[in-house]
């Protein structure tokens, strides 16, 4: 994906966001980071055209993806937000269902494909059990993993993920991580997430975006651009960042 020259505003006056050039790398899990208010989830809702840019391009594939209709783009690219809301008398099955609109003609049952795709995204987020559930009975954890499996329904090359761990225990947090790990290994999907935790950035990114103010102010791998120096630049915070003995790094917070 290419991002050329991209501006937007919510209020007319400064852009808030200002980004000249970005590259996302196919096939790669890309994370961003930076403060609350910082733009990282305007900057998702911006790739999703969810919001209209005052200037700039966006690409897949030498594709301005301002050009496509609703449904093209949902086939291409599928987002998880930070709040999601559906009805409540909703289950997930009802919920997964709906991420092949894309691929639905009118009011036509599903086809052996939609049927096909639906199953898959419920058994890759482990909810087999639970699809006839209604949401409204469902831990933020399970509600959480039931709106990726929607997106994982779109069969997208792309899919965005905004802040995939939250409301999730430790457990269910690494769970989460080794299924997105999984996607991207095994399906080959490109992964543009935020996340707040910077050792699980560190852990699975292919490349970090570090992101304040609106502009990009860092990206690259990791262990290169996620220095000591730009952390306390960026969130104010003294970190140490040490090397355990299979010389994977962890950031560790020291207090003033
Ligand atoms: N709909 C909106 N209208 C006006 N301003 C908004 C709107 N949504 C967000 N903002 C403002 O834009 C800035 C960036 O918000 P954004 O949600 O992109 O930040 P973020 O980096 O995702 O933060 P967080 O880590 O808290 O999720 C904030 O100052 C926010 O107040
Ligand atoms: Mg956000």
């Amino acid at each position: 994906m290419d991002i050329k020259n991209l501006f937007f505003s919510y209020h007319a006056k400064e852009p808030f966001i200002a980004i000249d050039e970005l590259k996302i790398s196919e096939g790669k899990i890309t994370t961003i980071i930076g403060p609350n208010g910082c733009g990282k989830s305007t900057l998702l809702a911006l790739i999703a055209q969810q919001l209209t840019y005052t200037a700039g391009e966006i690409y897949i594939e030498q594709q301005n993806i301002s050009r496509l209709s609703r449904k093209e783009l949902a086939k291409k690219l599928a987002i998880v937000y930070q709040q999601n809301e559906a009805p409540e008398q909703y289950t997930i099955r009802d919920l997964v269902k709906v991420g092949r609109y894309p691929y639905r003609k009118g009011l036509n049952s599903l086809s052996a494909d939609d049927l096909t795709a639906i199953d898959k995204a419920i058994e890759l987020t482990g909810l087999v059990a639970l699809q006839d559930q209604r949401l409204a009975e469902l831990s933020g954890g399970q509600r959480q993993r039931a709106w990726i499996a929607l997106a994982l329904a779109q069969e997208t090359q792309y899919l965005l993920l905004d802040e995939p761990t939250t409301y999730l225990d430790l457990h269910h947090q690494f769970e989460i991580l080794d299924c997105i790990e999984k996607l991207n290994k095994n399906a080959n999907m490109t992964i543009i997430m935020v996340l707040h935790d910077l050792n699980q950035a560190f852990q699975y990114s292919d490349e970090v975006i570090v992101m304040s103010k609106g502009k990009i102010i860092k990206s690259g791998q990791p262990t290169v651009t996620m220095s000591e120096e730009l952390i306390k630049g960026i969130f104010g915070i003294n970190v140490q960042i040490i090397e355990d003995i299979e010389k994977n790094k962890h950031i560790l917070p020291l207090r003033k």
